[in-house]
């Protein structure tokens, strides 16, 4: 909405413009007036629709045509003044002033007009006959209004439609000559119904009217109000209210009739409470509200993101199942411009066929939100987080992690989401391993897309909490380890056992980003049911590991018909959370191998003093 309104009265010379302005501002009639009033600004908290209003006028006597044409790129708005008594002034307007105005605009929005029709008190009837041509005419022309600077009469009214004008244009909204909505207008209301449609039962029930009420205008509708608009609607569309509920019909009708009576503001108030811009798009400040994420900190989802999209998930679960259909899915994309998520979902989060289930749902907001918040925040834009939430932002819906030096120095995390990042030369598996992660093994029918996703997601226990794991497959294609994006919370180095030679590239890798830095790092030798690959003396993974004080490789497969097991994804989640306890070898069997250890030691002990004794006691 704009934030000032600049209105510029034209007109034939005589037809009173000075004398409205002056009338306007001292409150009667000036007998004498000057040629040109001067430019007045009347300060936003007296004004209507509080905003800054700055009144100009013109005088052909005193301006030049070129000042002229400069105020009128200034206005917002123009009044076009005419004397009721002249008819040749009415003539002019077609002749002069709105070519003059908006003849050569092709190249910016035409600019709003408003006739004025002044000295009613010189007329006992209305010139609305010879006027309202002319309004069919020019579909610029918002309104037309008689009024008398003599007489005081509708003076002020003149002054507010011409701000209204500007601040709550027509144009965008209705086309006068159709009689009709405009598509931009129609799409954006129908978005909006969708929206407010709880139950998706394409009609809108007394409590969703009153829900969007209270979201659009800050209260309830009184019951009798309720009442009063069904009734008119049913009245006048048929099937605009079904089994006591407001259709799409219906509710475009409505609004096709706020603007029809003049009321176009308050359809304007529902569609900028949805986001809209003057121009019908959603504008940047909804879809993209600031969120500061400093450097080395990480975005997930809060308690509210989680209700909220759950809440969506619910809505369109329409069967009740537990999981998105693909109908189910297409519902819920239907108020985005574009579908959000494309066809790598079911290789990036855990799918039961050709449904998502809420599981997989939540991970891939999850993986969202991790990955570029920005274009979190403009999803929950879409499905209109803040207008449906009561909150002033979708920024609400996010809790921006401390920065991750400061977990490192207390050494332990609050984060719970947790990036891992799969490195490994070409073909060692590590796409294998993302779906893997997803419980799928290399037997299952299902054939990886030409290019494999990036990103895996999948919720891992990490000492009883759940914990998101990301897993980011880092190719090795065409570069070379040391212009690797490594940074990460644990690094994966995969490398084929089969193939020694793949080693080296994780090697490399390791030397170049993580030897000198504090990120825990696995080494995995895939293909762990192939027979290992000879390598030379010296060069064997496992003493690589052992010189850098590294936990050994650990040995993975998903060659089998069964599902993969998940125990080295519990390992890079536990290594992710607490990485000062990566050289402690933390590990799920760890805890109990280490009491169990302990107590064979003393057991051991026992037997050692035991045969000491008897050493003693035989050397005797
Ligand atoms: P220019 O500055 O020459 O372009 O004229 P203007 O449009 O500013 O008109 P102005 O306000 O100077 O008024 C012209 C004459 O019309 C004056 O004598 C006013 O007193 C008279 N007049 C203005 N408004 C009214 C009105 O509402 N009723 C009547 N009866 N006379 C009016
Ligand atoms: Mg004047």
């Amino acid at each position: 909405m704009k934030r000032d309104v600049r209105i510029l009265l034209l007109g034939e010379a005589r037809v009173g413009k000075t004398s409205l302005i002056l009338s306007l501002v001292g409150e009667e009639f000036p007998e004498e007036v000057p040629a040109r009033a001067e430019e007045i600004t009347i300060p936003a908290d007296v004004t209507p629709e509080r905003v800054p209003t700055h009144i100009v006028d013109y005088s052909e006597a005193e301006q030049s045509d070129e000042e002229l044409q400069a105020e009128i790129l200034k206005a917002n708005v123009v009044c076009v003044v005419y004397d009721v008594s002249e008819e040749a002034t009415i003539e002019k307007i077609r002749t002069k002033w709105i070519p003059l105005v908006n003849g050569g605009a092709e190249s910016r929005p035409r600019l709003p007009i408003i006739l004025v029709g002044n000295k009613s008190d010189l007329r006992p009837g209305s010139t609305m006959e010879t006027v309202l041509p002319i309004m069919s005419q020019f579909p610029e022309i918002e309104t037309c209004v008689e009024c008398s600077a003599k007489h005081l009469r509708n003076i002020s009214e003149l002054f507010y439609y011409a701000q209204k004008a500007v601040l709550h244009p027509t144009a965008p909204l209705y086309d006068p000559e159709a009689k009709q909505l405009r598509p931009a207008c129609a799409q954006a209301l129908t978005r909006i119904f969708r929206l407010s449609d709880q139950d998706l039962d394409q009609a809108l029930s007394d409590e969703e009217l009153n829900a969007f009420q209270q979201s659009c205008f800050g209260h309830p509708l009184a019951p009798q109000a309720l009442e009063d608009v069904k009734r008119v609607v049913s009245k006048n569309v048929a099937g605009g209210v079904r089994d006591d509920r407001l259709t799409l019909e219906g509710f475009l009708f409505l609004n096709t009739l706020f603007i029809q009576r003049g009321r176009h503001e308050t359809t304007w108030t529902i569609l900028r409470r949805f986001g809209y811009s003057d121009t019908l798009e959603l504008t940047a400040d909804y879809l993209l509200p600031p969120l500061h994420v400093p450097p080395g900190c990480s975005t997930e989802l809060n308690h509210l993101g989680y209700q909220f999209v759950q809440l969506v998930f619910e809505k369109h679960d329409q069967d009740r199942d537990g999981a998105l259909s693909p109908a189910e899915l297409q519902s819920l994309f239907s108020v985005f411009p574009t579908a959000p998520w494309g066809p790598e979902l079911p290789y990036t989060v855990r799918t039961d066929a050709d449904r998502l289930p809420l599981h997989g749902y939540l991970c891939q907001w999850t993986l969202v939100t991790y990955l570029d918040v920005q274009r979190c925040l403009a999803h929950l834009g879409y499905l209109g987080y803040p207008t449906l939430c009561e909150q002033d932002s979708q920024a609400q819906a996010i809790t921006v992690t401390r920065e991750k030096r400061l977990d490192q120095e207390k050494g332990q995390t609050q984060r719970s989401v947790l990036m891992c990042k799969v490195v490994g030369a070409r073909g060692v598996g590590k796409s294998a391993f993302l779906q893997a992660f997803l419980g799928r093994s290399l037997g299952d029918a299902r054939e990886l897309p030409e290019e494999p996703p990036t990103y895996a997601i999948d919720t891992v226990q990490v000492n009883g909490q759940e914990k998101y794991l990301i897993l980011c497959e880092v190719g090795a294609d065409s570069l070379p380890a040391a212009s690797l994006d490594a940074a990460c919370d644990v690094a994966c180095l995969m490398f084929d056992s089969s193939n020694p030679e793949s080693f080296s590239y994780c090697a490399s890798v390791y030397k170049h980003h993580y030897m000198d830095g504090q990120t825990p790092c696995l080494f995995v030798s895939s293909k762990a049911d192939l027979p290992a690959g000879v390598v030379s003396a010296g060069q064997s993974p496992a003493e690589f590991c052992r010189r850098h004080r590294l936990p050994a490789p650990a040995l993975f497969s998903c060659s089998s018909l069964a599902r993969p097991s998940s125990d080295i994804f519990t390992r890079l989640a536990a290594m992710a959370a607490f990485p000062h306890l990566v050289h402690t070898e933390l590990r799920p069997a760890s805890f109990w191998l280490r009491g169990m250890l302990m107590a064979v030691g003393a057991a051991v002990a026992a037997v050692l003093s035991c045969s000491l004794y008897r050493v003693l006691v035989k050397s005797r």
